[in-house]
């Protein structure tokens, strides 16, 4: 078989990028810039304008299919007014098939919280809010470079809760000391951003070790951090304390209690499929192809936008709005089994081994030596329902994934 042949299309989710921050954290390598000073401000009407002319034109790409998730990230998407949040959703629901029951999430940054405007979220349609904590120790968020002190960081969860109700907390381990010769992060520091996070007992918890991503301030010029035992170890405890406390670990870095995993990026984990609009967003949508001898094919296609926000709001605004797509690729039979077990290993409980064919289109024949081997070293285990990886091959994913990659 050449191509991919679906019996069914995957679940369909719409990821909508907001590129724009208070200010740039040294750490961060997201599609992220600096808001504009001044007079002009956000250019909050024509971006969500651009937004509405980019989804325009991958309307017939999933035309009839029903949207079941959206996520509003970034950059700081909180930094757009209520009424903004309230128009993008309206033009959403205008010319697409969106769910009543989706799950809407907003990455919101601790800085830009007022009761007034989360509580306009909320009737905006907001029912998820994602809030990005990092820490609660001032020494740790200045360190980081965030514009928020932990005090606000819990007036922040406080009017979330009171607000939208169904919080995430993202906080990040294996944190920098505050100046070159200083301490890093410790243990005991770990585990009291972990307490803190705990008590406003939020149904979903993401806990991401802190990496230095090439091109960001940190990957130039590295402050002390823990070294590589000592942030394994935290990585250790984090999933001990959060599980004793009633949190399912569901992902390498997401806890929930039962029933709260997020829908969203389950739906990526389980390499479903997403629309995407926003300077820099990807998309990835796979296509059933027409009947026999129509010529069109069946196919998983990847695309990526251009990044910079005034670039794209000029493309997306032309009378091409496609130009803002300057990646658009189709997922090959080679690489399309690395792409799905990349996603799908993060997941703890691992995932049906139906799923493989149905959303590669693809039989799973086409990974059984990888399979195999990963099985045997003891990374992976099968069963009759499941694909899952062990202990050891959630500490060694990397090992695993590898031998999934094109020969
Ligand atoms: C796009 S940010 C969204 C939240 C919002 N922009 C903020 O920072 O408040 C998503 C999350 O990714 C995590 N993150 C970003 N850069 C990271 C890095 N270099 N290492 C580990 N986690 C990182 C942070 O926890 C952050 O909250
Ligand atoms: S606020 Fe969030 S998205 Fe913006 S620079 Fe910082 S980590 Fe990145």
């Amino acid at each position: 078989m050449l191509g991919p042949h679906f019996s069914t299309l995957p679940p369909l989710s719409l990821y909508i990028h907001i590129p724009w921050c208070v200010r740039k954290c040294p750490y961060c390598d997201f599609n992220s810039h600096e808001r504009p000073e001044g007079k002009t401000g956000l250019p909050e009407r024509e971006y969500i304008d651009a937004l509405m002319a980019d989804l325009e034109v991958q309307l017939p790409e999933f035309w009839g299919r029903t949207i079941h998730t959206v996520f509003i990230g970034g950059g700081t998407p909180s930094l757009f007014s209520a009424r903004g949040i309230g128009e993008l959703l309206a033009g959403v629901r205008a010319r697409t098939r969106l769910s009543p029951e989706a799950e809407i999430t907003l990455e919101a940054n601790p800085g830009t919280f007022e009761m007034e405007k989360f509580a306009g979220f909320r009737e905006a349609g907001v029912n998820r809010l994602s809030i990005g904590i990092q820490s609660f120790n001032d020494a740790h968020l200045r360190a980081l470079g965030r514009i928020h002190t932990a005090t606000e960081a819990r007036r922040a969860i406080e009017i979330g809760l009171a607000t939208i109700g169904n919080v995430n907390l993202d906080l990040m381990f294996a944190l920098p000391a505050a100046r070159a010769g200083g301490v890093a992060q410790t243990l005991q520091e770990c585990e009291a951003d972990v307490r803190a996070a705990l008590a406003f007992g939020t149904p979903h918890l993401s806990f991401y070790q802190l990496t230095l991503e090439p091109n960001t301030v940190f990957a130039k010029k590295p402050p002390p951090l823990p070294d590589h035992d000592q942030a394994a170890d935290m990585q250790l405890r984090v999933e001990e304390w959060l599980r004793h406390a009633g949190y399912d670990h569901y992902e390498t870095s997401a806890y929930a209690q039962p029933g709260r995993r997020c829908e969203h990026n389950l739906n990526y984990w389980g390499f479903g499929d997403y629309v995407a609009i926003g300077a820099g967003a990807h998309g990835k949508l796979s296509t059933p192809g027409g009947p026999p001898g129509s010529g069109q094919r069946a196919k998983i296609v990847r695309t990526e936008r251009v990044k910079q926000p005034r670039d794209y709001m000029l493309k997306a605004l032309s009378v091409d709005p496609s130009s803002c797509v300057f990646e658009r690729r189709d997922v090959s039979r080679a690489d399309v089994g690395f792409e799905f077990m990349l996603n799908a290993l993060r997941l703890t409980d691992g995932f049906p081994a139906a799923w493989f064919a149905e959303r590669t289109g693809y039989p799973i024949s086409l990974v059984s030596r990888a399979l195999d081997e990963a099985e045997q070293e003891g990374l992976l285990v099968r069963t009759h329902e499941a694909i899952r990886p062990t202990e050891k091959g959630q500490r060694f994913l990397n090992r695993m994934l590898e031998k999934f990659l094109p020969a």
